[in-house]
């Protein structure tokens, strides 16, 4: 328990005592041992295998099936019990504190759901013909029990070992757990109903399947993982030539995704966009590194090779099939709403949304990050140059979503840069509106 502070220490000590006490002081007549042992190795094994749901690092397991199986096969004790083997787990990365605290908490959840399941007219053991409908409302009583217990006992401990707010939960991966653990809670009638005439074998009837659909589930996921890897790697290279702009990608991608969610976009596309704004200068790998770090005024020529960064980009990620419409952010997120921008002088609308998106964040990171020609700039000053320009360069409604959502969230700054003796640095910034690019002859171009 070395680590867990005392609150948590004390914390856990008492669930642990009251889960061995409901079982220490309940008379263990009439148990059938024999479901009990086949529903116990099940849990187990459930607990072993958790899926990882999508967000937020939460997992979800199987074993809220055979818990809720006990429940109306074995009533309050035997599901106590039941929830009592999370203590022997196959998996190794769970410490014996953990496996004491897990336990105890699904053996309470087990007992108390027990307890309500009779309370509201259950009857233990294994279910007939007659049983249904009846057995309906106290079931869904004994789940919403169970699950409420568990996330009750959970989240204190999340909050005393800091792992969560006290207030201020993110809700979404909350209520996706929540309702996670409500449908595998529900599986447990499935598993019980034709236990009387299947006997065990209706747990592998019914979750057979699931651990099918979640495997895939999970293949789903490493795939997420693989595509993540993969445009890291891609803005690595890309922030590799210039040392100034090193995070500037992440930071771009954050930003986006801050206005994304402030304008009400979907999930999806929120994830889209987010992709977009890692990946919205994947094409500086196709312009010359010299041009990038020229001091003096750009020729005609590299001026051009800078406009076409945004084609060069979208040549390179055209064929990574899960960009979708971050592709248009990448290509157009140097339009400006006067049509002066490129590649195409689109104008207001015609830009697409996730571009005036990413142009708002891209420009904020540049401004407030330091540059070989001057410091960074405070987030005010960032701020009023967004508000200054705003309806000529960029879309006025991202630019208060993105001032909204930065008064909300707070907005986090990459700390100063001081490149090392002889790194070579971009001495212009095609990003920032504050110090346009200088082209030889015609002064500056936006
Ligand atoms: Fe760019």
């Amino acid at each position: 328990m070395r680590g867990l502070p005392p609150a948590a220490w004390a914390y856990v000590c008492t669930v642990v005592t009251l889960g061995t006490a409901c079982i220490a002081l309940s008379s263990f007549g009439g148990i059938d041992w024999t479901t009990l042992a086949v529903l116990a190795v099940l849990s187990v094994v459930c607990e072993s295998v958790p899926a990882l749901l999508s967000s937020a690092n939460a997992r979800v397991s199987l074993s809220y099936s055979a818990g809720l199986a006990s429940v109306v096969l074995l009533g309050p004790v035997g599901a106590a019990l039941v929830g009592a083997s999370a203590v022997v787990t196959g998996r190794r990365d769970v410490a014996l504190v953990k496996r004491l605290f897990n336990s105890a908490q699904f053996a309470l959840s087990g007992y108390l759901a027990g307890v309500v399941y009779q309370a509201a007219g259950g009857t233990v053991g294994k279910p007939t013909d007659g049983s249904f409908p009846g057995i309906i409302p106290p079931y869904v009583a004994a789940v919403i029990t169970y699950v409420a217990v568990n996330l009750g006992l959970v989240a204190v401990i999340l909050i005393l070992t800091k792992k969560a707010p006290m207030w201020g939960f993110r809700w979404a991966p909350v209520g996706q757990l929540t309702v996670g653990q409500l449908a595998y809670g529900m599986f447990g009638l499935l598993i019980a109903a034709p236990w009387r005439v299947v006997g065990p074998f209706s747990a592998v009837l019914v979750l057979l399947p699931m651990f099918i659909a979640r495997w895939a589930l999970e293949q789903t996921r490493r795939q997420r993982e693989a595509q993540a890897a993969t445009i890291a790697a891609l803005c690595q290279a890309v922030e590799t030539k210039d040392y100034y702009t090193r995070g500037h990608s992440e930071r771009v991608s954050r930003g986006a995704t801050m206005i994304a969610r402030e304008i009400g976009m979907r999930p999806e596309r929120v994830g889209a966009v987010r992709y977009a704004g890692m990946l919205h200068d994947v094409g500086k790998l196709g312009v010359p590194t010299r041009v990038l770090q020229k001091s003096g005024a750009l020729s005609e020529e590299e001026f051009a090779a800078i406009q076409l960064h945004p084609m060069r980009g979208l040549e390179i990620v055209r064929d990574i099939g899960f960009l979708d419409e971050a592709l248009a952010g990448i290509m157009h997120h140097h339009e400006r709403m006067d049509g002066t921008g490129y590649p195409m002088g689109l104008a207001g609308s015609e830009i697409p949304e996730f571009a005036r998106v990413i142009s708002v964040a891209d420009a904020f990171d540049s401004m407030t990050s330091t540059r070989s020609y001057r410091p960074a700039m405070p987030n005010e000053a960032g701020i009023a140059e967004l508000r200054r320009c705003a309806g000529t360069h960029f879309d006025p409604a991202v630019v208060e979503a993105f001032i909204a959502a930065i008064e909300r969230n707070g907005w986090t700054r990459p700390d100063p840069v001081v490149p090392p003796e002889g790194e070579e640095t971009a001495q212009q910034d095609h990003d920032d509106p504050s110090a346009p690019l200088r082209v030889a002859g015609e002064g500056v171009r936006p």
